[in-house]
């Protein structure tokens, strides 16, 4: 897997390369990083890649020139095709589908935006898929390139030191798509609050079922949207449903 990266920036993922369990992902190359700085493509002597934007207004515009020339330059450089990925507001926001999507790929060439954005002309003729982290604008896409390398390089085998960790996670689908149970640690108290009992008990049975109904219901206080969906996909038990019948419409908290 290779995800090739076009940015004005490339310093900022150096330190993302190097630390936690994800470096192993890079290190051992299961998951191959280049980074591309755009500017080596800028036009004239001072490397220009924005301009004004036509018909006026604030800020520049990425330029589609010096765009296409590194493209073509990765196109080279690289042994398959690969789709093109820019991150932007206008593209659908990145979820658990899709970056198990990236994770069994190959890879693909990611496009940092900075600026207003990218000339259209360009994303129209070379843009595959568009890609958003939510509904706020950041200042570049090299935060949504990270997090979509981060959230890829976990899910590769032997990148976790426990290779049944991201199974339980949340949002995954091929269990049940539901939130993750709350987790405790040392001490047994902490400022007057306990650890819950069932977690203590030793009993394996018992620790389940308290992590099955924690999980169930902080999904339905939360994520409602993602309880229904477990629902009509057939992914609870019966003593889910009875859990959730004895317990009553949760009100979702605004604060929390
Ligand atoms: C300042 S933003 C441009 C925002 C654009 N004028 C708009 O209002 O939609 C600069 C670049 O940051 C990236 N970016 C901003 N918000 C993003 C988001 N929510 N998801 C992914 N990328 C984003 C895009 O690559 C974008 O081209």
């Amino acid at each position: 897997m290779r995800f090739d990266i076009v940015t004005l920036f490339p310093e900022l993922f150096a330190p993302l390369l190097v630390s936690g369990v994800t470096r192993r992902a890079y290190e051992s190359g299961q998951v191959q990083v280049r980074l591309w700085d755009l500017r080596e493509h800028g036009e004239g002597a001072y490397r220009r890649v924005d301009d004004r934007p036509y018909g006026g207004g604030p800020g520049m515009v990425m330029l589609a020139q010096p765009l296409l020339e590194c493209l073509q330059r990765i196109r080279a450089d690289r042994p398959a095709a690969a789709p093109v990925v820019l991150f932007s507001p206008a593209g659908p926001a990145l979820d658990h589908e899709a970056v198990s999507h990236w994770a069994g790929s190959q890879g693909a060439i990611l496009i940092c935006g900075r600026y207003e954005g990218v000339d259209q002309r360009f994303i129209d003729a070379h843009v595959d898929r568009q890609i958003s982290l939510g509904d706020f604008v950041l200042s570049g896409g090299e935060i949504a390139a990270m997090a979509l390398l981060d959230a890829v390089a976990r899910l590769q085998p032997g990148v976790l030191h426990d290779e049944g960790s991201h199974r339980q996670d949340s949002f995954n689908p091929a269990i049940d798509g539901l939130l993750d149970c709350p987790h405790y640690s040392r001490p047994e108290l902490w400022q007057g609050r306990a650890v819950p009992a069932p977690l203590l008990s030793g009993h394996h049975a018992q620790i389940a079922q308290w992590r099955r109904e924690q999980s169930l219901l902080l999904t339905e206080r939360q994520r409602p949207d993602l309880l229904q969906k477990a629902r009509s996909s057939g992914h609870l038990t019966a003593r889910d449903l009875a859990l959730l019948a004895r317990q009553g419409p949760a009100v979702a908290d605004p604060e929390s």
